[in-house]
């Protein structure tokens, strides 16, 4: 595996026979010495080529139906989620920059389906890919007790926002063409696996979505491929402006200081800045 650095961006070669070979990603200067001691823990993870290519050849969708079915034990799930709080924080509110997705409050089953789809090789994101391994995280159980600790976590709104120009349109087109599916709020559909998308930081979604455009993530919704695929680029900023604009009922919001008590000592690194949080339609 070799790092090249760019700036703020690494690319790293995990291996040149597979479609995965290249991954680009952009890292904050303060999160270099994290990266650096996750590839640490890769390398004692013992993460190669050759897992890649088993988990690739055996998707995890029976796993992913097993876990669905049990009952996570939270107090487990506390304790997994200490692989994941490297980059995902440990108040799971990612990074406003897009690096990491806010995951705090995602529906139970749609991270057991991102966790299995990751698994499988369904996503594109390698690095994700070695902690969701069954070797790192377990098997259907553990998938479960993550995904239920993650989903016990208040969000934050003061996630990073797009233009504030077309928030008019944006809710336009979103009740048009994306509330049946992820609800009027970006609240998500439980039976559907459609996830909660209010909130998600703008960057993040951007590339998601995409992703999800261009076909580089092979688990997209193919309705919703197709949805988007006549949108100009005036359309798209504007409906992912509005959808991280949205808010989540606020049972399920934390205040922007507020940290997760069960990583006390955890040092922090992106935090939500209470000078920048304008809601205001321009
Ligand atoms: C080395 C950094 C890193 C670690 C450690 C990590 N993740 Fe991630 N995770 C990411 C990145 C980067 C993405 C975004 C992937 C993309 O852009 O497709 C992501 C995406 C995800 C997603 C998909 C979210 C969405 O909205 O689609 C889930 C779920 C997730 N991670 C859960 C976990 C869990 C659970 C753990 C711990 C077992 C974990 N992650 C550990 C970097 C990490
Ligand atoms: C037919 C239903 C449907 C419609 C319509 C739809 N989506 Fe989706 N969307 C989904 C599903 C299902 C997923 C999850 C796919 C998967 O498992 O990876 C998803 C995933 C996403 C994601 C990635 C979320 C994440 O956490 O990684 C974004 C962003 C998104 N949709 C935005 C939109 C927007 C914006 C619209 C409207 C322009 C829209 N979607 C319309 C069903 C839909």
């Amino acid at each position: 595996m070799g790092v090249l650095a760019i700036g703020n961006v690494y690319i790293l070669q995990l291996e040149s026979s597979t479609p995965y070979s290249l991954v680009l990603m952009t890292i904050p200067k303060h999160a270099i010495m994290t990266c650096l001691s996750v590839f640490t823990m890769l390398m004692a993870a013992g993460v190669s080529a050759q897992d890649n290519q088993v988990s690739k050849a055996k998707p995890s969708l029976v796993e992913f139906d097993k876990a669905l079915k049990l009952t996570p034990n939270l107090e487990n799930g506390k304790k997994l989620y200490r692989l994941c709080v490297t980059c995902h924080g440990p108040e799971g509110w990612g990074d406003d920059n897009g690096s990491y997705p806010q995951i705090a409050g995602q529906l139970t089953g749609v991270t057991i389906k991102q966790l299995a789809d990751i698994r499988a090789g369904n996503r594109d994101n390698p690095i994700m890919k070695a902690f969701s391994s069954r070797r790192t995280l377990g098997g259907p159980q553990e998938i479960a007790d993550v995904a239920g600790y993650i989903a016990s976590l208040p969000m934050t709104d003061y996630n990073g926002q797009g233009s504030r120009r077309y928030l008019d349109m944006g809710e336009e087109i979103y009740s048009r063409d994306c509330a049946d599916c992820h609800g009027v709020d970006g609240e998500g559909d439980v039976k559907k696996h459609v996830p909660r998308i209010q909130s998600q930081h703008y960057s993040y979604l951007e590339r998601q979505y995409q992703w999800i455009r261009n076909g580089r993530r092979q688990n997209a919704n193919k309705e919703m491929v197709e949805q988007i695929q006549g949108y100009t680029l005036k359309d798209e900023r504007a409906v992912l402006s509005y959808t991280a604009s949205l808010v989540p009922p606020e049972e399920d919001v934390a205040d922007p200081d507020w940290r997760n008590p069960d990583f006390p000592n955890h040092k922090r690194g992106w935090r939500p800045d209470p000078t920048n949080h304008d809601r205001s339609r321009k």
